[in-house]
């Protein structure tokens, strides 16, 4: 099963790449000047040097991609957070100038299938349960809701093995 078919659907200008360690200064420049500051469960951090702790952290996890402005600037970025062998947390953001173009959908679609590259089986995510973007855009990548307590959601999505 192909999981990102439609990825390419943002403008071709904008780029989307793997990215690690090398690339922290580029997101600390997105991060540094996003808006709003801290909304995502407290992310990003909103003391820079909590944000930049951050930052390397998610770096660190094995599947991180990163859409780039023609100039070269990271304008979103989204990982997976592994938490158990085959199991992972989806993070994603967009800079606010550049939302409502599918850079948020096509960076979760290219992050699932290297997850899924990667041996995860499983990835889900945490939204506040009132986020309708956050809700929509994971839906509309394929996960299903597993948990709804009040103010938060639970979404969940099994990923193929390509074995
Ligand atoms: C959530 C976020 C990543 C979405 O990024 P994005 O690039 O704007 O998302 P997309 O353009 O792929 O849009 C996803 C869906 O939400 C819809 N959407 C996006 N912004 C919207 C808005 N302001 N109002 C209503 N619908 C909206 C889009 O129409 C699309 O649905 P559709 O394809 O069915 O039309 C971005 O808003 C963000 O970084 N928010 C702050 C951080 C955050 O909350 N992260 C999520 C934590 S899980």
């Amino acid at each position: 099963m192909r999981l990102i078919q439609n990825t390419l659907h943002i403008e071709a200008h904008l780029r989307i790449r793997a990215v690690g360690p090398p690339q922290f200064d580029l997101l600390r420049r997105m991060y540094d000047r996003f808006d709003p500051i801290g909304a995502a469960f407290g992310l990003p951090p909103r003391s820079a040097e909590a944000r930049h702790r951050w930052i390397c952290a998610a770096l660190g996890h094995k599947v991180n991609v990163a859409t780039f402005s023609p100039t070269g600037e990271a304008v979103g970025h989204c990982f997976l957070a592994v938490d158990t062998s085959s199991s992972a947390e989806v993070a994603i953001f967009v800079q606010q100038d550049y939302r409502r173009r599918g850079i948020g959908t096509a960076l979760v679609k290219a992050a699932l299938e290297r997850g899924a590259k990667a041996g995860l089986r499983r990835v889900w995510g945490m939204t506040a349960s009132a986020d309708r973007v956050a809700l929509r855009l994971l839906r509309n990548c394929g996960f299903r809701l597993t948990k709804s307590v009040s103010v938060e959601a639970e979404l969940e999505i099994g990923l193929p093995g390509t074995a």
